[in-house]
Parts: C-alpha cells; sequence; structure tokens
C-alpha cells in the first residue's frame, strides 16, 4: 500500500513571481498537477497535497476529486512539512512516497522502479538519484555501494562533498512507521536553518539510492531558467510522439504542442503554430502556417490558415482563414468557408455555409447553403444584454449589411446590400432596408450660380 504526499508549500522566491512556484505551468498543466498525474498509475490510497505559500490559490487550481490538502502554515523545511502529516497518518503502516511538487518531468515507469527496489530489499527508504555533469543546487548523495550513508544540502556541502556528482532528485519512498519515529526530532542546525527530510535519510535504517535512467526527468524547476529548459524537454518528447505517430510537423521547432492534445495520422502542422489545452484534430487536416488552436475539436480535413480557434468545434472539410477568430463556442458544419478576417462567437453554422470576408457574427445560428456576404454584421449587444440572431438555409445577406438582434431571416431570404435590417423578414423573401439613392444633375453648375 502506498500513500503519495506531494511537498508543494514552498514560495519559489528565486520564480521572483506572485504566483506559487508550483502552478506554474509547462506543456499546459502546472507544475503540481504534473506530478500528480505522475503518480496516478501507481494507484495511490491516498493523495495528500502539502500547501502552504497562498494555499487557497494552490487548492482552488487543484479541484480533483480525493485529494487532501495538509496546511504548512510557516515554510521551515522539507522535514518540517513532512512533519505535518504525522496527525493525519497516525497507524497507517504502509509507504509514503515523497515527491517534490517543483520536478515536473517524472515519469510514472520511474516512479514504479523506485518502489519496486523498496519493496525487494524491504529498504527503510528509498532514494531517487542521478550522476549530474553540473550538480549545482542540488543535495549530494554518498553511498556506499547502493547505500546512501548521508545527503549534505549545496550549502552545507565543504568544497570536497561538492565535488560529489550523484546528487538527491527529492523524490522518496519511506516506509512510514520508520519515518514517523524519527521525523520529530529532526534538528534545524544547518545554513538554511531549516529542517531537511533529507536528514531523516540517515536515521530511518537501511536507505539504498536509484539512479534514474534519464536524467531530464529529475529536473527540480527553482527559476524560469529551468522552467524553459524544462518546457522544451517537454516539447521535445511531445512531438517526437506526434511525428513518429504519423503527423508531419513543418519546423518543429517553432510549434509547440501541449501534451493533453490529441492527433490523428496524416495531419500536416506548418510553422508558428500551437495547440493547446483539450484540441482533437482528426486526420487529414493541415493546421498552420501561424496558427492558435485551444481546447478545440477538428474533424478530418480541414483547413486553417493565420487563425486563432478557441473553444470551438469545426467538422470535416470546412477553410478556416486566413485571418479568422473563431471563440465562445462556434460550431462550424462541413465544407463551410470561414474566410479572411471573419470573427465567428458563439455562433452555430450548419453545412456548406460561407462566411468569406470581413465578418462579425456573435451568438448567431445559421443554416445550410447560406451565404454571408461581405462586411456582413450582427449587432448582438444593445449595451445590456446580448441578442441572438437567426439565419434560414439557403439565404444569402448582401454586402454591409448590418443584422440588428434579435432578429430571425428565414429560408430563401435575400438581403440586399448595405441593408440594416431591424424586423424578422418571413421565408422566400427580398429585403431591403436602406434609403433610396437619390441623383440630382447638374449638381456642379447649379452650385456655383449662386
Ligand atoms: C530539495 C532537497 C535536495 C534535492 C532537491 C531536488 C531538501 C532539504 N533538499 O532541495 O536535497 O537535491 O530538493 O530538487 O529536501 N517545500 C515545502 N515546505 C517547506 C520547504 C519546501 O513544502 O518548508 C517544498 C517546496 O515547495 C518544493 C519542495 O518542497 O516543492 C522542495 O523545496 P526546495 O526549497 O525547492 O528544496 P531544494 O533546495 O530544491
Ligand atoms: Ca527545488
Amino acid at each position: 500500500m502506498v500513500v503519495v504526499a506531494i511537498l508543494a508549500a514552498g514560495r519559489g522566491t528565486r520564480m521572483k513571481s506572485s504566483l506559487p512556484k508550483v502552478l506554474h505551468s509547462l506543456g499546459g498543466r502546472t507544475m503540481v498537477e504534473r506530478v500528480l498525474a505522475s503518480a496516478e498509475p501507481l494507484a495511490p490510497s491516498r493523495q495528500m497535497v502539502i500547501v502552504g505559500y497562498q494555499a487557497q490559490e494552490v487548492k482552488a487550481a487543484m479541484q480533483l476529486p480525493g485529494l487532501e490538502f495538509v496546511e504548512q502554515t510557516v515554510q521551515l523545511g522539507t522535514g518540517h512539512a513532512i512533519q505535518q502529516l504525522l496527525p493525519h497518518l497516525e497507524g497507517y503502516s504502509g509507504d509514503l512516497l515523497i515527491l517534490n511538487g517543483d520536478v515536473p518531468l517524472l515519469r510514472t515507469e520511474t516512479l514504479e522502479k523506485l518502489l519496486q527496489t523498496h519493496q525487494a530489499n524491504q529498504n527503510a527508504a528509498t532514494i531517487l538519484t542521478a550522476n549530474l555533469a553540473n550538480p549545482k543546487g542540488y543535495g549530494r548523495v554518498f553511498c556506499h555501494n547502493n547505500f546512501v550513508e548521508q545527503i549534505v544540502e549545496d550549502k552545507d556541502c565543504t568544497s570536497l562533498q561538492r565535488q560529489n556528482q550523484r546528487i538527491n532528485a527529492g523524490i522518496y519512498c519511506f516506509r512510514w512507521q520508520n519515518l514517523a519515529e524519527v521525523l520529530p526530532h529532526l534538528q534545524a542546525n544547518n545554513a538554511q536553518k531549516e529542517y531537511y527530510l533529507t536528514d531523516a535519510v540517515t536515521q530511518v535504517g537501511q536507505v539504498m539510492a536509484v539512479d534514474v535512467e534519464d536524467e531530464q526527468e529529475i529536473l527540480g524547476i527553482n527559476d524560469r531558467l529551468q522552467l524553459a529548459t524544462a518546457s522544451e524537454i517537454l516539447q521535445r518528447r511531445v512531438k517526437e510522439k506526434w511525428m513518429l505517430a504519423g503527423v508531419t510537423l513543418i519546423d518543429p521547432n517553432s510549434i509547440t504542442i501541449d501534451d493533453t492534445v490529441e492527433l490523428q495520422p496524416d495531419i500536416i502542422i506548418e510553422p508558428q503554430t500551437h495547440l493547446r489545452g483539450n484540441t482533437v484534430i482528426q486526420s487529414g487536416s493541415r493546421i498552420g502556417p501561424g496558427s492558435l488552436i485551444e481546447n478545440s475539436h477538428l474533424g478530418e480535413n480541414v483547413t486553417v490558415q493565420y487563425s486563432v480557434v478557441t473553444d470551438s468545434v469545426i467538422e470535416p472539410g470546412t477553410k478556416i482563414g486566413p485571418y479568422a477568430h473563431l471563440r465562445g463556442h462556434a460550431q462550424v458544419g462541413t465544407n463551410c468557408r470561414i474566410g479572411n478576417f471573419v470573427e465567428l462567437k458563439n455562433t452555430q453554422i450548419g453545412d456548406r455555409t460561407n462566411v468569406a470576408h470581413l465578418s462579425y457574427l456573435g451568438d448567431t445560428t445559421a443554416g445550410n447553403q447560406v451565404n454571408i456576404g461581405a462586411g456582413t454584421i450582427t449587432a448582438n449587444y444593445d449595451g445590456v444584454k446580448k441578442h441572438r440572431t437567426i439565419i434560414g438555409d439557403r439565404t444569402k445577406t448582401g454586402s454591409n449589411s448590418v443584422l440588428v438582434a434579435p432578429v430571425t431571416l428565414g429560408n430563401d431570404v435575400y438581403v440586399a446590400a448595405g441593408s440594416t435590417i431591424t424586423e424578422d423578414v418571413p421565408d422566400d423573401s427580398l429585403v431591403i432596408a436602406r434609403s433610396r439613392q437619390v441623383i440630382k444633375r447638374g449638381w456642379r453648375k447649379k452650385s456655383e450660380e449662386c
């Protein structure tokens, strides 16, 4: 049986941020969410997050069922943080897996290996280590064979100790009862005047170190430079996965893809394109260049050029852009064209409908085979409330028409160019709502006479 505890109470001073460190994101998810997700497949019996600095914000950002929050009101060190678990784990006889909230690239396989070694050797504790060319900032691990004798924090190392390249990754598995006995006796006589969890390691009994295979996994994030490094590593992982799964990335370095995105084979992603959140894209689609797709579902054979699509659904065969903006639950049917400088907000469009140039459709429902003329605008906001516009099948709006909502145009309606429509229009009719053209002949001559 294993309980997971995540250390997430620290402020992260070196981030120089008003946001708690563990709420900084990479690849579309916060660090602490990533850490939690890496341990989830182990089916822990409890998941506890130790919060402190801006505890309310951290809790609010992590609304997941079954998660327990334990507060560490003053941050006196990682050992002090784990001391806060004592009243919550009284009588518990299993293992405690401790994860650092600022080590977000850890793989589940690595945790499995740590647990296996721990259990197979009946260790009191097993810790994850790595040999780093540049171990600066990490605690150094001193071992005999793979049995840990001591961990010394960078700040407490002698210059000789500092040369040791084997570092503590901040990931531990403890037999809880052994740790619980030692925790109350930790001392803070060190450079940082903190209660170090790493001191417990020398006191609990037999402790083994397990080296991580890919040292990129244990990168700890303390500042924005390391955050950028970790994001890059994550991007490489995600893009390699999709390329091997049949997605073409043209100029991969200029593309970013959150690891929450789902792609099918035979998609082409062009340069300067960013895919974020819960986005799904189906086969045959071609996205970019220069596009941002967020929390959206794109069907097969959709093309998007130089456009922004958020919280929207696009059905197969539809072409978006260049320079279109879809947002607020826009829904576009099959084989449509949403063209240059068009914005759709909370708008549903049927199949084979075109909105090709310079339009804003907000809070609108349009049917099938509709043609929205260049410059058509729905006036959906009266300064207080938003109103809907309904447009029937095969209806065509002339250039520069304004549809003042709430208003309904029936099927097969023709709207004359330049009209301002304020009243409903029945099926199969032509509506003209503009002043008549007047021509005054000989105008210059007449004005010169007076
Ligand atoms: C820690 C380890 C170090 C290891 C490194 C790996 C200790 C004493 N040192 O150092 O050996 O090489 O991680 O990344 O453990 N936290 C709390 N409460 C506190 C203090 C910290 O919850 O009172 C949390 C932080 O939010 C963070 C984690 O614990 O998520 C680690 O704290 P941090 O200050 O970053 O420790 P390091 O100096 O990196
Ligand atoms: Ca750290």
